[in-house]
């Protein structure tokens, strides 16, 4: 293994064990003056981004083996239960919270409670499925702006929930959910997807027929645009999807995304733009989807043979030393590591930190180190 994978990992986690000791049973997502002070248990329980903090914790236990990261992060799932029974704030994002949380635990301690609330959130997701369509809506009325309606909408960001589903799938060995799974990432596939391999954010389809009616720009620039973090999505996305189906055209999409991604990238020194097709000014930046970009990769690089398979290895580590040398604070009393984020590229001038940023930081590096526990 190259030495400065070996470095970046024992500074990564140095850093997350000195916010380990402070954090407490805290929630965090973003930092203020360089701290993580507010608690998104407390602030949003339903907040797609709660379950990353509790990802990181798994992963630290299966590296060190030290139960009090397996502590800490079953009594951060226990405080997702709120979410879980409360039920009537959650969407699409139910992957992202409890595969970090109770499928993670699950799948490391074999606990029955965790399986059960596992499957509890995969049928959740399940429910939102729209056989006319053949999609997993996105969103709740209150999610979205005054007068729209959003029970057609699809977006990019589901591709990284559905792997509860082939979890579920798995675990109880009945297709249903599975197929659920696939018909999505179908319609995903055609109707965001965009032969170039670039992607657009949100499609809205008539949710009685499942037609494509309306493409929208989202959280990136514009409608034709590209959102940096929804691509790595696709990309990483597909990748899984390929993963728990082999299905050839999920692996040629994640490949397309892949080509598409590396080629912008390569012309930005490695520090992905907010929107690939942004405008040159204000030059903002979002490191987290580089490096889930990068996890995608090393991903991809799993199932594609040859020379091309390596190179999506060595493009992985690319991205990652560079937004950890562009972007990364080591300073063992400030919260977060990697900082050059954005939200939504036009939610206001903030660049900042995001915790899934941190999340994907370690995850990649597992990987490359061959250490890796797999989440999705
Ligand atoms: N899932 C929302 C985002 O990527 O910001």
């Amino acid at each position: 293994m190259e030495n400065w994978i070996q470095e970046l990992y024992e500074k990564t986690t140095r850093k997350i064990e000195a916010e380990f000791e402070r954090m407490g049973e805290k929630i965090p997502y973003i930092t203020e003056g360089g701290r993580y002070q507010t608690d998104y248990g407390e602030k949003d329980i339903y907040w797609w981004t709660n379950g990353f903090w509790c990802g990181i914790l798994w992963k630290m236990y299966h590296a060190t083996g030290e139960e009090k990261y397996r502590k800490r992060a079953e009594a951060v799932e226990r405080r997702l239960d709120k979410a879980l029974y409360g039920f009537t704030g959650l969407h699409h994002d139910t992957g992202f919270m409890w595969l970090h949380s109770a499928v993670a635990n699950y799948r490391l301690t074999g606990n029955q409670e965790a399986r059960a609330k596992g499957l509890l959130a995969a049928s959740i997701l399940a429910g939102r499925y729209n056989p006319a369509g053949k999609f997993i809506r996105a969103w709740n009325p209150e999610c979205v702006e005054e007068g729209e309606d959003c029970t057609g909408w699809i977006i990019v960001d589901s591709m990284m929930n559905i792997p509860l589903l082939y979890w579920a799938s798995s675990e109880l060995n009945d297709p249903r959910f599975y197929y659920i799974a696939k018909f999505h990432a179908d319609t995903v596939m055609k109707t965001l997807v965009r032969p170039d391999g670039s992607s657009g954010h949100i499609a809205c389809l008539d949710p009685d027929t499942g037609e494509l009616l309306e493409i929208r720009g989202g959280q990136g620039y514009g409608a034709d645009s590209c959102w940096s973090r929804g691509l790595s999505w696709i990309l990483y996305g597909f990748a899984l999807s390929y993963r728990y189906t082999k299905d050839q055209a999920y692996l040629d999409t994640a490949k397309r995304a892949a080509h598409y991604f590396i080629s912008q990238c390569a012309v930005t020194g490695y520090v992905p733009p907010c929107d690939f097709r942004q405008p040159e000014n204000p030059p903002y930046t979002d490191a987290s989807a580089g490096l889930c970009a990068a996890c995608g990769l090393l991903e991809l690089s799993g199932h594609v043979k040859g020379r091309e398979g390596e190179i999506f290895r060595e493009q992985a580590g690319l991205l990652v030393r560079s937004i950890a040398g562009h972007c990364g604070c080591w300073d063992l009393d400030k919260d977060s590591i990697i900082q050059g984020c954005k939200v939504d590229y036009h939610g206001g001038d903030k660049q900042t930190d995001l915790i899934y940023a941190d999340y994907f930081l370690l995850e990649a590096q597992m990987r490359m180190m061959g250490n890796d526990f797999l989440i999705w």
